[in-house]
This record gives structure tokens, C-alpha cells and sequence, in this order.
């Protein structure tokens, strides 16, 4: 079997607000990309790492990453879902399993990727990182500019949908087109395949590989990538 990683680094951070895109802000010493790579080629089964980056990007050229012969680099688009698209169009073994992560998880644990790669070739159609929810969970209604509650919602069987998210090459291309040609809302590569009819496996990941989001993040990868790095 051949494992590639597809990496979506052709966000903006508009949320992060800070001077660059947030995969180039410095955690320990390194890129937030940088680490999140490192992370992927920990795996030796991973030989292979498509990142997406956006087509007026200075800050990629400059890592050392931009010579190693493991990675390729592609165009990313508009949205989250084309980046990926693009990253796919690099791989020409449909029958090769990808790991999509998003280059803002760069906790993600070796641990984890095992974890999600041994469920994944053991499904029908692949598998994705998920953490349980913890917290009572509220669907509110705006009215007369607030938000107030409507209602629970069931807490059992909810999960948080993380990254990575593995699947074939060639399912995950058909079911991203067919789904993007259809105009469904596409979020993650999962939601392509069940719109689509197929039933993904979630796989129980630790909650530490968190997406950095905000500027209140970057204290916690901070803190979770010392724990990691040594
Ligand atoms: N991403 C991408 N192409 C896009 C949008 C997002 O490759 N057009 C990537 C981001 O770089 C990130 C991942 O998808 O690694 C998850 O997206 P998100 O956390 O939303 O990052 P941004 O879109 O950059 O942030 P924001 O939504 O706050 O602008
Ligand atoms: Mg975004």
C-alpha cells in the first residue's frame, strides 16, 4: 500500500489575525507547517507529502521544506475543499491511501496516525480522526439579537471531526467532485464521502490535536509540542 499525506496550507488565518498566514507563525523554534509536516513524516509508511499552498505565497520558499524530495508542492483554491482537490490532482494512484491534515494540527500524535491507518485499510472506505464531545451541547435561535437556547442536543454519539481523514485517492477525488458539482456544503473530506452514501469510520483521537484557530491558541500547541518534541 502507498500512504500520502495531502496538507491544506492555503488558508489565510483570517481568525488568527496576525501578520502572516498562521501556518508561518514560529511555535519552538519552527514553522506551525513545519512541525505539522515533521509530524506526518515521522511515520516511515508516509513517503510522500502534497502540501497546498496559495499561489502568492513568499513564506514557503524560504523553509527548508521546499527542497526535500519527499514533498511536493501544488496551488491551492478559494476554498478549504479545492486546496485538496489540487493536492489530489498531484497523486495519480487512485488505489493510494491519503491522509488529509490540515497544516494548522501540527499536535497531531504518532500514536493517533497509527491508530487512524489501521482502521482505515481495515474499512470499507476509509476512516477519520474524531474526538468525543464533552460538553452539554445547545442548539440556540437568534430573537431580537440574542441567542437563546431551543433546545439539547443528545450528546451521545456526537464527535468533533479532526484531521487527518483517510481515505483512497480515487474515491476521495469522485466523491469531492460529485459533491462539489452538486453544491453540497463541504467542510471536510468526510462530509464528501457521505454525501456520497458511504459510512467512514470515526476513530477516537485525543483532543491536543486541535486546529490553531485563534491567538489564544498558540500558547496551547506551544505547550503540547514541548511534550511532543522532546
Ligand atoms: N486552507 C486551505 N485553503 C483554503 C482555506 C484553508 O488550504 N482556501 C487550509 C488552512 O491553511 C488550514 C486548513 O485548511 O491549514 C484549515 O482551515 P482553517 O483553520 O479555517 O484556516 P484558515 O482558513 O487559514 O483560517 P480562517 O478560517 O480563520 O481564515
Ligand atoms: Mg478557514
Amino acid at each position: 500500500e502507498e500512504f500520502i499525506a495531502v496538507v491544506p496550507a492555503a488558508g489565510i488565518g483570517s481568525r488568527m489575525a496576525a501578520d502572516r498566514p498562521k501556518q508561518y507563525l514560529h511555535i519552538e523554534g519552527k514553522t506551525i507547517l513545519e512541525h505539522t509536516v515533521d509530524r506526518l513524516l515521522d511515520l516511515p509508511e508516509i513517503t510522500r507529502v502534497v502540501i497546498a499552498i496559495s499561489a502568492d505565497d513568499p513564506y514557503f520558499s524560504q523553509l527548508t521544506l521546499a527542497t526535500d524530495p519527499r514533498i511536493t508542492v501544488v496551488n491551492g483554491g478559494a476554498e478549504r475543499a479545492d486546496s485538496v482537490f489540487a493536492g489530489l490532482a498531484a497523486i495519480n494512484n487512485d488505489n493510494a491511501w491519503v491522509l488529509v491534515h490540515d497544516a494548522a494540527r501540527p499536535c497531531v500524535r504518532r500514536a493517533d496516525l497509527r491508530a487512524l491507518i489501521t482502521s482505515a485499510v481495515n474499512s470499507d472506505c476509509g476512516a477519520i480522526l474524531a474526538a468525543p464531545v464533552r460538553d452539554t451541547m445547545k442548539r440556540g435561535h437568534q430573537q431580537s439579537a440574542q441567542a437563546h437556547i431551543s433546545h439539547t442536543v443528545e450528546r451521545d454519539n456526537l464527535w468533533h471531526a479532526l484531521t487527518p481523514q483517510m481515505f483512497r485517492a480515487g474515491q476521495l477525488r469522485q466523491s469531492l467532485t460529485t459533491a462539489l458539482a452538486q453544491g453540497a456544503t463541504i467542510t471536510d473530506e468526510a462530509s464528501a464521502l457521505e454525501f456520497c452514501g458511504y459510512t467512514p469510520l470515526l476513530v477516537a483521537g485525543r483532543s491536543d490535536n486541535f486546529k490553531v484557530t485563534q491567538p489564544e491558541d498558540l500558547a496551547l500547541a506551544a505547550f503540547y509540542l514541548q511534550l511532543l518534541i522532546k
